[in-house]
């Protein structure tokens, strides 16, 4: 058997490593169009930076597993093809700032069609709109009479940070398909490469339509938690309660349940907003207005979150930053990843940048030039912003220290060295209530936190 995924970013290169780690008999080539992505997947230095990745992509690599950019010949010969391709938020024409842009998923239908002499099975990873399959299958009809394919949705629910983990030890992998003879093998078939090392009672099987609805609703819920303490955060803040107790106290109940609780400066990540903002405009396309607005809160609350942070960094600060150092420390979306798509932090710190701080941000996995591009966009400069070499070199100066990613070496950061390099009085912004807020009011920082009482720091 041979397996082609079209897309080898996030999703496609470790689902694949995984695919080809497990079933060492079945050829695995992961294409894309970017010949820059496909070298360094070919090289030492993987495109991603996540655990464990490394080990996997190196057992498998050259023996069964094939990165490359010749998208046609690995389509041509693959009897499944996953298509793993990005489905940004449209940022034009109808449906802007909402939709689902679906133009990557409609060019590998349309190179499937152009190519396929043999029966393909289709499978959408990515995360698309309801629906989707149906598009895919009209193209096909209309464009490949020879070869007969099947379109099946199987979403990917891994996290980043812990993709390795996840696919390993998934919560579930679900598959829909077409309640026909020929949609029921299909499904068989994908199911028997995931029972590899995935216990049957966790495959689950639905029909297209619920399948490729799951995967919106399931990050639509998980990112509605996170609005819901973050909002809560802001309650905590002005009452004196503890947004952490507050989660460890209803996350007791089970039917409430103790997981993504957590409370932060906000979600980032490329999906969870692009995927609520595809609900929503789904919601709205059925005439549903009511329903599209009780998400649509979701993100909102989520952008609400950013600014409050960086205006209680201004407010704190005697109300101006203009011309004082803030070093940003963390710039990933979260820890374990070099990714930014859509990070808190890019929000936060062009927030500072307009109140005319100078930002100097040390982030241990994400590139100088990439922190640049995404706050500035690609080939502006702003002397006010700086990267730094580490998180020392960051606080040299600066007049606070704010904590964006939760990346675990910030925990062990020497607090006493940091405060004697900062201007004085030094303040602490914890946007991921990771750092021991009494300890470091003891060493004499202002120390706030997300939803955590202030009583300690008056003065400051
Ligand atoms: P990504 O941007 O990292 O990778 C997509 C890749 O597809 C890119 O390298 C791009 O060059 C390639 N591509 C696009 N069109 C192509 C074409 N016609 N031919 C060849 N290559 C093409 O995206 P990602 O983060 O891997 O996400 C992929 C999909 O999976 C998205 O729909 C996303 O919503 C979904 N998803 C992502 C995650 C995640 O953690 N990132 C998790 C679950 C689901
Ligand atoms: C998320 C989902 O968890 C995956 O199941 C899904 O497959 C994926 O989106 C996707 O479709 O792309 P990911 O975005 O990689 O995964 O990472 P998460 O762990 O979900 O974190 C997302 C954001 O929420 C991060 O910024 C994180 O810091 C934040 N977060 C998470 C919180 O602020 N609080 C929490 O309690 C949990």
């Amino acid at each position: 058997m041979k397996i082609c995924c079209v897309g080898a970013g996030y999703v496609g290169g470790p689902t694949m490593a995984v695919i080809a780690q497990k079933a060492p008999d079945i050829k695995v080539t992961v294409v894309d169009m970017n010949a820059t992505r496909i070298a360094a997947w070919n090289s030492d230095r993987l495109p991603i930076y996540e655990p464990g990745l490394g080990e996997v992509v190196r057992e498998a690599r050259g023996r069964n597993l094939f990165f490359s950019t010749n998208v046609k010949v690995s389509v041509a010969e693959a009897d499944i093809i996953f298509v793993s391709v990005n489905t940004p938020t449209k940022s034009s024409g109808i449906g802007a700032g909402c939709a689902a842009d679906l133009r990557h998923i409609e060019g590998v239908a349309r190179v499937i069609a152009e190519v396929a002499t043999s029966p393909k099975i289709i499978v959408e990873k990515s995360t698309i709109p309801v629906r989707t399959a149906e598009a895919i299958q009209r193209i096909l009809a209309a464009n490949c009479p020879v070869a007969r394919c099947q379109v099946l949705s199987n979403p990917e629910f891994l996290a980043e940070g812990t993709a390795i983990r996840d696919l390993l030890n998934p919560d579930r992998v679900l598959i829909g398909g077409e309640s026909s003879p020929e949609g029921e093998l299909a499904v068989a078939a994908l199911s028997s490469i995931y029972a590899r090392w995935v216990p049957r009672s966790r495959i689950l099987t639905t029909n297209l339509w619920s399948s490729e609805l799951s995967k919106l609703v399931s990050n639509a819920f998980l990112a509605q938690r996170i609005s819901s303490i973050n909002a809560v955060s802001a309650l905590c803040e002005a009452t004196g309660a503890d947004v952490d107790e507050v989660a460890g106290a209803i996350g007791r109940d089970s039917r409430i349940g103790s997981r993504f609780l957590k409370a932060s400066v906000g979600f980032g990540g490329s999906c969870f907003q692009k995927d609520i903002l595809n609900l929503v405009y789904l919601c709205r396309h059925f005439h549903l207005p009511e329903v599209a607005a009780y998400w649509q809160q979701v993100v909102q609350i989520n952008d609400w979150q950013k600014r409050r942070f960086a205006s209680r960094i201004v407010h704190r600060l005697f109300n101006t930053v203009a011309d004082k150092r803030i070093a940003v420390l963390g710039f990933a979306f979260k820890k374990d990843t070099n990714d930014t798509r859509e990070s808190p932090a890019i929000s936060v710190v062009r927030d500072l940048l307009a109140e005319q701080a100078r930002v100097a941000v040390y982030d241990p996995e994400v590139p100088a030039e990439e922190i640049r591009t995404a706050v500035l966009g690609a080939g502006t400069e702003n002397s006010r912003l700086s990267v730094a070499a580490s998180a020392y070199e960051a606080a040299d100066g600066a007049h606070a220290v704010a904590v964006l990613t939760e990346w675990d070496e910030f925990k062990l950061l020497d607090f006493r060295a940091i405060l004697a390099r900062m201007m004085q009085p030094a303040f602490v912004f914890d946007g991921r209530n990771i750092l021991d807020l009494a300890q470091l009011r003891r060493m004499g920082f202002g120390a706030h936190g997300i939803g955590k009482p202030a009583e300690a720091c008056a003065l400051n």
